[in-house]
């Protein structure tokens, strides 16, 4: 029999290159609220004035699931016409007010997109197309107007956008000054409590600070209003910018889609990404609290002051704010670990993706659904893209343009030509090679070729970027790679230089030694590009052991445990005495980090082991990957097993808990350790450590040595009585026991924790803490007989109806199946086409599975 191949039909897509000015432009937006769970009134007064730049008059106001009750302008009733999407009316070519009222129902919005409500409150997400749910409005974000908002409601705390005007029984009012996109619109009514502080700016203006949580979760918020003042202060020291209001609001919501959202003034963020205490926090919570804290922040001069002109520009100010929180981050708490666990998601997220059918652009040039583009390329590439900026010019040049770039741009809607432009004019480089990071997708490969003779070493460097769905051809890059070189004791005898690689093929000579130098490459991971060289072993352990860059430390580490990894999933090898050894090396050194040791200590994900294999031509074997990955932990456990406990012991903490990094590095090289030593001691250690812990670092760490071994049943029914009431550590108890489960039992443990009462599928976290997770367990995901796939695929499609944006994220897991055998490819391949031709599937997802099977 023939298979038949679907053909999917693809909704109509839009093109960068299409792009026109807006026909009017916005001068001023007043609007009511008069909420009412079913029945929502809005009442839109718009001020509207032709737009001198544009190219037409057609007057177009966007809308989706409303219903309108009335329309004037200037002040006589119109009955405008209704179409697909918004209305169009006929206006006078001068400038006229618009009025409209709609009604909506927040009750009824699961897709939490617009007006909605969660526990009994009002919210809103309008980034990136949400307006048009709340009223008719040209909802594109280089339309920008100043707003002032009503709210009608008998709830106590009723917030907007900008500085409080007036309260009174029954309504609040509020104006922003600041001309904003409609995406950057923010509401929230309801029964809160305020963790309140305040900020006093450089030039001397006093700002109110408030974290709004329900009551219950007062307790929790001290540390994002502290996060909140250490983002306000750096952005002043690094960056010059200063706040530009009297208040700043921050809302914890528990339904919510994405982390957090940087409305002007009103942040409005998921409570995973917000709340923490020690009790119910990790250590990497904190952090994340901090780091989500600071980018919503930033987002106020990139994103809110200084805009995107569309939305194909997302990485403006995407990438540019994820750069900005990385640096924040890696001030306060060294750029050394930070690095490291920001490369390795670029790593797992934006590398796969960019090896995929999902590859695409950092400034993409068409899409159908923008909501689909909030990956790890705009995020994550974008950042190493202005990364690289920064590294070429150096970081005075890089503060001078970026002084220029909010001088010249500031209230605007931008380009990424303006941003490149700003850097040309203030550096006086030529970026018109540099350009293709934006307009060139997929993972560039830079292949090494190391000669030595006569005291002279010659480093011969090649660039190939493999084709990506719709761009078969690929242009050289400019690709920043650092370099230092290393004598065969170890001694640095060349600092850190950045080689400007820009052709298909180049040369770079260094001379003057006495013997052969070992070279520490891409220093700092200073491109995202994979580096291919043909290091030896020793020299990786050299590196591992004695290099300068604490980044190529911790790669030349997880270079030698791929490399064994690999041998054992192909060769059926042994592990290498020489990986073992040197992790004994690293463990034992006091000098350095715990947090570094914990991670050089980490292997790398099986997901990393099945992009290498794929990388060097072979069909990734989840089950055989998971098997090396388990006999390698195995072994070292057993090689580490007599020096283990002293090192666990060592990194005890007696001081009161604090989220700072030294006793984070310390729990952190305490759990990697337990995790080894609980696979020779049957877990007593873990089970001491789950009895005495008095945070939820140390009990996590315990409760995940414990499932590892299949022990920890009674510690975990105890973890889910004790939490019963906080949903986000439940979120916690559900995921650890999908990352934790034997792949072979993953089915079962699926099935069980999604029939349980406090199974809430339709809140983001808790679906996500089951579906999203189960990537996480590659092995259990891919298992042979395809019944993962399956149970993904009914839970996608169930999910897809009520809110594609979290539905159709999640759908990325199957972008990898071309890896896998042709079983595998086949069961996968189905379950994506079964999704395409649900019934009444959204446009988010049908763009999913249409860009993975085509
Ligand atoms: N602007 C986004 C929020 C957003 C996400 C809007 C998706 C619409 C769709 C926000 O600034 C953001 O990027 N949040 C991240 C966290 C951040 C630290 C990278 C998130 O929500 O995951
Ligand atoms: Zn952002």
């Amino acid at each position: 029999m023939q298979p038949t191949h679907a053909t999917i039909p693809q909704p109509q897509k839009i093109y960068l290159a299409d792009y026109t000015p807006p026909a009017y432009l916005v001068r001023h937006v007043e609007l009511t609220f008069r909420l009412a769970p079913k029945a929502t009134r809005v009442i839109a007064r718009i001020q509207f004035a032709p737009n001198p730049a544009a190219h037409s008059r057609d007057f177009f106001l966007h809308g989706e699931k409303l219903k309108l009750i009335r329309a004037s302008i200037d002040g006589t009733p119109v009955q405008p016409v209704l179409v697909d999407g918004g209305l169009t009316a006929s206006v006078p070519d001068a400038p006229f007010v618009w009025e409209s009222e709609v009604e909506i129902a927040p009750i009824e919005n699961t897709a939490l997109d617009g007006l909605y409500m969660s526990n009994g409150m009002y919210c809103t997400q309008c980034e990136p197309e949400g307006f048009r749910r709340i009223t008719y409005y040209p909802d594109r974000p280089d339309v920008m107007a100043p707003f002032d908002v009503r709210i009608e409601s008998d709830l106590p705390i009723l917030l907007s956008n900008g500085n409080p005007v007036e309260r009174g029984a029954g309504y609040a009012v509020w104006h922003d000054p600041w001309p904003k996109p409609s995406y950057l619109f923010a509401l929230v009514a309801g029964d809160l409590v305020a963790e309140r502080g305040a900020f006093t700016t450089m030039s001397g203006k006093d700002v109110s600070l408030a974290v709004w949580t329900r009551a219950a979760d007062a307790d929790k918020a001290s540390f994002a209003l502290g996060a909140l003042q250490r983002s306000m202060l750096w952005d002043e020291q690094a960056y010059g910018r200063e706040y530009d209001l009297d208040v700043f609001n921050i809302v914890a919501v528990s339904d919510f889609n994405s982390g957090a959202m940087e409305n002007k003034g009103l942040n409005i963020f998921n409570t995973a990404a917000v709340l923490a205490s020690p009790a119910t926090a990790t250590d990497m919570d904190f952090q994340r609290v901090e780091g989500v804290i600071a980018h919503e922040y930033f987002h106020n001069w990139t994103g809110n002051r200084i805009t995107c002109r569309d939305w194909f520009q997302l990485s403006l100010k995407e990438g540019l704010t994820v750069f900005r929180d990385q640096q924040f981050t890696g001030d306060l708490h060294g750029h050394a670990v930070k690095r490291i666990r920001d490369v390795i998601k670029l790593h797992t997220r934006q590398f796969r993706e960019d090896g995929g059918p999902l590859a695409h652009n950092v400034r993409p040039e068409s899409f159908v659904e923008i909501s689909n583009f909030y990956t790890g390329t705009i995020y994550e590439k974008g950042a190493e893209v202005i990364r690289m900026l920064h590294r070429l010019v150096g970081p005075v040049a890089y503060g001078e343009a970026l002084d220029l770039y909010f001088d010249r741009l500031d209230g605007q809607a931008a380009t990424i030509e303006d941003w490149l432009q700003v850097f040309q004019d203030a550096t006086g480089r030529d970026l018109t090679q540099f350009k293709r990071w934006y307009q060139q997708a997929g993972t560039p490969q830079v292949s090494v070729v190391k000669e030595y003779a006569d005291g002279i070493l010659r480093l011969t460097l090649r660039q190939h970027t493999p084709p990506t769905p719709g761009q078969p051809d690929k242009l050289p890059l400019v690709i920043p790679v650092a370099i230092g070189l290393l004598d065969s004791e170890g001694r640095e005898i060349l600092a850190t230089q950045v080689l400007e690689f820009n052709q298909p093929e180049q040369c770079f000579t260094f001379s003057g030694f006495d013997d052969a130098p070992i070279v520490s490459l891409l220093r700092g991971f200073s491109a995202p590009v994979i580096l291919r060289q043909e290091n030896t072993s020793e020299e990786l352990a050299l590196l591992l052991a004695h290099d300068t860059d604490s980044f190529n430390r911790w790669d030349a580490g997880q270079q030698l445990a791929r490399r064994t990894l690999a041998a054992m999933v192909i060769d059926n090898a042994p592990p290498s005495s020489t990986y073992l050894n040197a992790m004994q090396a690293m463990l034992m050194n006091e000098a350095l980090d715990p947090a570094l040791r914990a991670l050089i200590l980490s292997l790398p994900s099986e997901e990393d082991t099945a992009q290498n294999l794929a990388l060097a031509g072979q069909i990734p074997d989840p089950d055989a990957i998971h098997a090396a990955h388990e006999a390698l932990k195995n072994h070292l456990a057993e090689h580490l097993e007599a020096v283990l406990p002293g090192v666990y012991a060592a990194m005890q903490v007696d001081a009161p808990y604090s989220p700072e990094a030294d006793q984070a590095g310390k729990r952190a090289l305490a759990n990697a350790t337990l995790a080894l030593i609980s696979r020779t001691d049957h877990g007593q250690a873990a089970e001491a450590q789950y009895a005495k812990a008095d945070n939820m670092t140390l009990t996590l760490g315990a409760l995940a040595s414990l499932l590892s071994i299949g022990r920890g049943n009674s510690q975990l029914a105890a973890f889910a009585t004790h939490w019963a009431d906080d949903k986000l550590v439940i979120d916690k108890w559900f995921a650890l026991q999908v990352t934790e489960a034997a792949p072979r039992r993953l089915l079962n443990m699926l099935n069980r924790l999604t029939a349980l009462d406090t199974f809430d599928w339709q809140n983001p976290n808790r679906f996500r803490s089951v579906l999203a997770t189960i990537s996480a367990n590659p092995a259990g995901f891919h298992q042979a007989d395809g019944s993962v796939y399956r149970f993904v695929a009914d839970w996608l499609i169930r999910l897809d109806s009520v809110n594609p944006w979290t539905a159709s994220r999640i759908s990325a897991a199957f972008d990898g199946w071309r890896r896998y055998d042709t079983g595998r490819q086949a069961l996968m391949r189905a379950q994506i086409e079964r999704i395409a031709k649900a019934p009444g599937i959204s446009r988010e997802m049908s763009e999913m599975v249409g860009r993975m099977l085509a």
